[in-house]
């Protein structure tokens, strides 16, 4: 095992985290909160990587036995770089779940995303009976669209058939998420492409019109999720 654990020992993360400060208060609270035999769904981005951090810090201090159930791979790299033991949605139903998001409204509608783990992040928050979505101020919007495009992951051979059937939603903009220094697209972790879709306006039924059309597997649009904020304004 010990070549293993050099290699698992050798990845980094969160050099570069935008709102650090912020992000470390709702962290720590995230933390608090966590209770021995704990089975917990752990959302991806870097704010939810910051509370697993702060997590595995009381795991070691009070010896807690928890689990997670990751929403990522790269999540998952993290729980195993820290020595927090995993299961499954197969396994194990989680007591609560904790995620971060892009925007948030005053009526705590939701964009995520923009990590492309939207689909099992919807996943873990509809299967756990209470979710705390954390946030730094930036997060926090007047109108949802604002700032970000809807993410929809769809399958690859759906691709002309939802862009054509997203016009229908009247759409500002549709466009096909890029690799980051690559020429191809972004491919999920489901083997999917991603439409960065940004809309004008985002009624309370754009969500269930994406989901229905046949190649979408799921949107980053969460409208009237049952969640909590803890926002580091608040803190
Ligand atoms: C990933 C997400 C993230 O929760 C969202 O992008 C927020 O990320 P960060 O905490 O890095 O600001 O939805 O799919």
């Amino acid at each position: 095992m010990e070549r293993e654990k050099t290699i698992i020992n050798s990845l980094e993360w969160g050099k570069e985290i935008s709102n650090r400060e912020e992000k470390e208060k709702v962290a720590e609270k995230i933390a608090s909160m966590v209770t021995d035999n704990d089975i917990i769904g752990v959302g991806s981005g870097s704010t939810a990587y910051l509370a697993l951090l702060k997590i595995a810090e009381r795991i070691r201090n009070e010896q807690l036995h928890i689990r997670a159930i990751p929403t990522s791979q790269e999540i998952k790299m993290a729980c195993a770089k820290l020595g927090i033991p995993l299961t499954s949605l197969l396994e194990h139903k989680p007591n609560w779940t904790f995620d971060g998001a892009d925007e948030i409204d005053f009526s705590h509608n939701m964009i995520k995303g923009r990590g492309g783990a939207m689909f099992k992040e919807k996943l873990l928050i509809s299967s756990s009976p209470r979710t705390f979505i954390i946030a730094d101020s930036s997060k926090m919007v007047s109108k949802l669209g604002s700032r970000f495009p809807v993410p929809v992951e769809i399958f690859p051979d759906a691709l002309v058939h939802v862009d054509q059937a997203l016009q229908s939603l009247s759409p500002v903009e549709i466009k096909l998420r890029m690799a980051q220094g690559k020429d191809g697209p972004v491919i999920t972790e489901n083997g999917n492409l991603i439409l960065d879709v940004r809309f004008d306006n985002i009624p309370d039924n754009l969500e269930n019109a994406i989901k229905s059309i046949t190649g979408v597997i799921e949107s980053g649009l969460f409208m009237h999720y049952e969640v909590l904020i803890l926002s580091s304004e608040e803190l």
